[in-house]
């Protein structure tokens, strides 16, 4: 699905340095890794947000285009929930139904899917809300709602339940399970929570100081890590 060869991305330092990494389609992988390592970096790369200061980026075999038509017609197979959700000054419907919209779905589809994961995600009754009058949790919901919509092939998630309670973080990660075992989509979720990485993931990525120290099955990663900062990260000690 995804490989990255040498990829590095060099701001006023180096702040990701990837060796060699391939990701399989139909997996959930959980990124791990202290604040500042390089975690969002990975995923903006991914999704060709972030341009790679050297290195190779390559979908299901393919270099990625880093430019205009082509570049864009590969974003769209990817939905990309941000660490802050941006949504647009417009009601939580619209907000949901923007990508199916901009991808030219059936009007009909588009209501459908939309009433079903604004249901799913609890959040029905503010569909006419205006999404800028939200608090942090709901919009967080609403933007993992816009971004499944379509269907994505790749959907990348960083932190998508940094602002929620027990309740709605259960929910969410039921949604993603589910999503990823009757679609096959591939999904790339970076957390804080190493827990619930343990609970979703099937892969594990450790990475600290911009490189990844260790990926793995995830019960592998928890119980019988290789490497001692990985033991000491999910044992949550301090990694330096
Ligand atoms: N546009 C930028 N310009 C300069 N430095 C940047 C830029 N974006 C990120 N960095 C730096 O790159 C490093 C990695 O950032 P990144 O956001 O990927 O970390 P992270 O692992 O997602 O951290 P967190 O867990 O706190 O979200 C940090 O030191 C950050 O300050
Ligand atoms: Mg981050």
């Amino acid at each position: 699905m995804l490989e990255m060869k040498a990829v590095k991305k060099i701001y006023d330092r180096e702040v990701l340095k990837v060796e060699h990494l391939v990701l399989t389609k139909g997996y959930v992988y959980g990124i791990i890794g202290p604040s500042g390592s390089g975690k969002s970096t990975l995923l903006r790369i991914i999704n060709l947000l972030t341009r790679p200061s050297s290195g190779e980026l390559l979908f299901k075999g393919r270099p990625a285009p880093l430019n205009g038509g082509e570049r864009l017609a590969l974003q769209r197979k990817m939905a990309h929930v941000f660490q802050k959700p941006l949504l647009f000054k417009d009601s939580v419907w619209n907000n949901v139904a923007y990508g199916l919209k901009a991808r030219s779905f059936p009007r009909a589809i588009i209501k459908e899917r939309v009433d079903a994961l604004l249901e799913q995600v609890g959040m029905k009754a503010l569909a006419f809300r205006r999404a800028d009058t939200l608090s942090g949790g709901e919009a967080q919901r609403v933007a993992l709602a816009r971004a499944v919509a379509f269907e994505p092939e790749l959907l990348l998630l960083d932190e998508p339940t940094a602002n929620l309670d027990p309740g709605n973080i259960e929910l969410i990660e039921e949604i993603i399970t589910n999503l990823a075992r009757a679609k096959e989509i591939t999904v790339i979720m970076v957390t804080h929570n190493i827990f619930q990485a343990r609970r979703i993931a099937d892969q594990v990525i450790f990475i600290n100081q911009g490189k990844v120290v260790e990926m793995g099955p995830t019960e592998k990663i928890f119980n019988e890590p290789l490497e001692d900062s990985t033991r000491r990260f999910v044992e949550g000690r301090m990694v330096y």
